[in-house]
């Protein structure tokens, strides 16, 4: 079976709709057809401040939540970070073949450092796309699947794992991006040109799988739409309301299609008012799964410890083949 590697940063307290339709939908998924490793990447999530208790909290609930989406403990390997200590020893020797022009070119952090001001940026928020390839690359995962705002470190990843195979000889898969392109990029509710984000979007912008679905309905009807009234999709012209139906369809399974015919000749506040509907009929199940798994948080660090053992086998094979090929001395 083709390997499959993803991870996800617990920096929030729930996930939103973006990464579920982005990216976790797919994991689910691809669990089915493919060797799955999934990750919570805490180590990406201290890269711009955080507090260490909420940082622990928020990685079980990240936890909680996939389990509770449709991950299953025995056919995906889901497990936290730091508690596979490969993934930092192989982001240096990464780090020691990525140029600092080309690490510098990266859009995320351009934009990222910009906002905190560029003095006060950290290292590791410049180094974080190269600890991201050797989440990558120690799994030899063959696909990633991601939204559309991590196309750019995917490249690097590839690019990194070419470098390192003609550098030293054969050693990593070159993985390919999994992005779905019709919910690659679902965007904040309140700005649809930009994305719904955990780090930049307002609280009223964002759907969080783990909110009260009474204030999703009420981030849902003040949603900003747009001019004219008639419900169509087109995301150059009509941003909002295709927005809206993308979520519509994602989440009911009806087509696109089939909703604007739907539709027709009826106002936004019906398509709003049915959303808000079909959203909260989704997430109550993955709220209640949810606070189950939190319920038992010894069992759901079990589970996870149990990952950790599964992920650090196959990562620590890589590591030492990758380590022997760069000339260290094997291992004690
Ligand atoms: P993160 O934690 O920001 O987001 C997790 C996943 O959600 C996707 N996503 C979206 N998809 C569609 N529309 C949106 N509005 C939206 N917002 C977020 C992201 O593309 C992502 O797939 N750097 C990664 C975490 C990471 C990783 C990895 C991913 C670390 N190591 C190795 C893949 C492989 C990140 O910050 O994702």
């Amino acid at each position: 079976r083709p390997r499959v590697f993803s991870g996800i940063q617990p920096t929030a307290d729930s996930f939103h709709l973006g990464n579920y339709l982005g990216a976790v939908r797919h994991w689910v998924a691809l669990q089915e057809t493919h060797d799955a490793f999934y990750c919570v990447v805490d180590l990406h999530a201290i890269t711009a401040g955080h507090d260490p208790a909420l940082l622990r909290q928020r990685t079980r609930v990240a936890a909680a939540q996939l389990f509770a989406v449709g991950l299953d403990p025995e056919r995906s390997t889901l497990f936290v970070q730091s508690q596979v200590p490969e993934h930092p020893q192989l982001a240096w020797v990464l780090g020691c073949i990525t140029g600092f022009g080309e690490a510098s070119r990266m859009t995320q952090f351009k934009d990222k450092s910009q906002k905190q001001g560029n003095e006060r940026a950290s290292v590791g928020l410049f180094t974080y796309p190269i600890l991201q390839a050797a989440d990558i690359l120690l799994y030899q995962a063959n696909a990633v699947p991601v939204g559309e705002d991590q196309r750019q470190h995917l490249e690097l990843s590839r690019d990194l794992a070419q470098r390192f195979n003609s550098l030293f000889g054969q050693t990593f898969t070159v993985p390919a991006p999994h992005i779905v392109k019709d919910t690659a990029k679902i965007t904040d509710l309140q700005d649809p040109t930009a994305k719904m984000s955990k780090s930049s979007s307002s609280p009223a912008g964002i759907i969080d799988l783990l909110e009260d679905p009474a204030r999703s309905a009420k981030k849902i009807r003040s949603a900003v739409t747009d001019t004219g009234r008639e419900i169509v999709f087109d995301a150059e012209t009509k941003p909002g309301v295709s927005n809206l139906l993308t979520i519509h369809s994602a989440l009911s399974g009806r087509g696109i299609d089939e909703l604007v015919a739907a539709y027709a000749g009826r106002g936004y506040g019906d398509l709003k008012k049915d959303l808000a509907e079909v959203v909260a009929e989704f997430v109550r199940p993955i709220q209640e799964r949810t606070r189950t798994y939190l319920d038992d948080p010894a069992q759901l660090d079990k589970l996870l410890a149990t990952g950790a053992e599964k992920a650090r086998a196959v990562a620590g094979a890589t590591l030492r083949s990758a380590y022997e090929r760069v000339g260290f001395f094997p291992p004690v």
